[in-house]
């Protein structure tokens, strides 16, 4: 990775010029990525997280504290004790099964190939071996699946040359990204390209390499959470954008007592706090739980989250923190086997009420064991994606669509459905 030459440092007392390069380790306590840091590499991990790889350090996600890389990706380190990863990209193209969602890392003349942290049997390779016709020592990477770049393409940089690499031919088109500033590292976020250089970063067109818009701009502002600020950046705004309007159907959904609303669909969830929304990962949020959810209920204070047949609790409120002990098998917290479909508790009430395929369980939070004391059959719908319950009524959540009712008596005994009103509207706002 290129290393600006005039950018000192001076809080962690580094000396980060071209020279130096491969010596700034070890100093991982004072990494602090809000005081503005050149990153060498960014790459997603399977999971949709962001990955900010520095010197021999790796910050997970868009907030939290530092970790050491060889932690996560141990033969990083045995292989080079380079301490510092020139490039990296997530390669994500289904129909290439033996290269899919895995992290490629770039060291100097090699590359190593990662999936579920594990090193891929015969890397390292020497990058010429994989990628024939890419050069050594290079800047940055990044992925550009077809529905960008017209074919699955990985885009190479070093200094001010870029490369074009077809992954299924192999074949390379050296490019010229005229205007573009030399990309440190670089990164595609929801559909975006962004080249990093220095503290500041860039949005490009991949094919091109045209910046369009007032940039560069501060990469703390849009890729760091360093004051409890907003996510009302551009980044997210787009994020936002792209999940209130979605009509992939939702996993799970529940209120807390402020009356905000949560949503969650498959590595992503949505808060929205009337007008304002957030969209985050559920990894960076909710660690443990990775994605995926079948249904969050909450209730005293914590989100109780089911996946299959465990339940992670989390204390409501930044951040988000995951009870001792858990997850803990559903049968020991709510006496049912997983999985199931949908959770929920009303407002003031401690009954969560559960389906599960055609029956509708009620459990005391308050008894102990908690054992479903009723058990009553659920024929309304065919199948539920997940329920909330709020001080005005419940709401029910079918694929696109979002039923109403007073109350549970209601909806148990309602001799209709109500006309269903559209998710994205109802709940997030969505205007189209
Ligand atoms: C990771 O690196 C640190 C120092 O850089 C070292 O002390 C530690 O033993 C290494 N851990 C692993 C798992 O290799
Ligand atoms: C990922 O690795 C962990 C342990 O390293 C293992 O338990 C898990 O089964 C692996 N998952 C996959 C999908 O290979
Ligand atoms: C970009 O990289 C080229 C080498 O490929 C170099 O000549 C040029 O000075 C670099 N520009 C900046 C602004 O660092």
């Amino acid at each position: 990775m290129r290393l600006l030459s005039h950018i000192a440092c001076l809080s962690l007392a580094l000396s980060l010029n071209e020279a130096g390069k491969g010596h700034e380790h070890h100093h991982g306590a004072a990494l602090d990525r809000c005081k503005g840091m050149e990153m060498d590499a960014i790459a997603l991990n399977e999971h949709g997280v962001p990955y900010f790889f520095k010197g021999d350090h790796l910050f997970k996600g868009f907030h939290g504290k530092v970790e050491l890389a060889n932690a996560s990706f141990a033969e990083l380190d045995e292989h080079h004790h380079l301490g510092h990863v020139d490039a990296a990209f997530r390669m994500h193209i289904p129909d290439a099964p033996e290269h899919h969602d895995h992290i490629f890392f770039f060291l100097d003349t090699k590359v190593f190939s990662y999936y579920n942290h594990t090193l891929e049997p015969g890397y390292p390779k020497d990058i010429q071996d994989v990628f024939p016709g890419i050069p050594d020592h290079l800047d940055a990477a990044v992925e550009c699946p077809e529905e960008d770049c017209k074919s699955n393409l990985v885009i190479f940089f070093k200094g001010d040359d870029i490369y074009h690499f077809d992954v299924k031919t192999k074949k390379v088109d050296e490019k010229v990204f005229k205007g573009m500033p030399n990309c440190t590292s670089a990164f595609r976020w929801l559909g975006h390209y962004y080249c990093f250089h220095g503290h500041d970063f860039s949005k490009f067109d991949p094919m091109t390499g045209e910046v369009h818009g007032r940039y560069p701009k501060d990469a703390r502002k849009y890729f760091m959470r360093c004051s409890n600020g907003e996510y009302t950046t551009e980044l997210f705004k787009n994020h936002v954008e792209r999940e209130k309007c979605s009509r992939v159907h939702l996993d799970a959904i529940t209120s807390d007592d402020g009356g905000n609303v949560y949503a969650f669909r498959g590595h992503h969830f949505l808060r929205v706090e009337g007008e304002k929304m957030h969209a985050d990962t559920i990894e960076s949020a909710f660690k443990e739980l990775h994605s995926e959810v079948d249904t969050v209920f909450s209730y005293n204070g914590h989100f109780y989250m089911i996946k299959d047949d465990k339940v992670f609790v989390y204390k409501i409120g930044e951040p988000h923190t995951h009870l001792e002990g858990y997850p803990k098998p559903l049968k020991e917290v709510l006496g049912i086997e997983g999985p199931v479909d949908a959770a929920f508790i009303c407002k003031d009430h401690h009954i969560v009420h559960i389906i599960k395929g055609k029956t509708l369980y009620k459990v005391d939070m308050q008894a102990n064991p908690r054992v479903p004391s009723k058990e009553i059959p659920f024929t309304r719908f065919k199948y539920v994606d997940d329920v909330m319950c709020g001080s005005d009524g419940v709401r029910v959540v079918v694929g696109g669509h979002l039923y109403h009712f007073e109350s549970i008596m209601a909806m148990e005994t309602a001799k209709h459905d109500p006309e269903p009103k559209s998710v994205p509207q109802e709940l997030f706002g969505c205007d189209h």
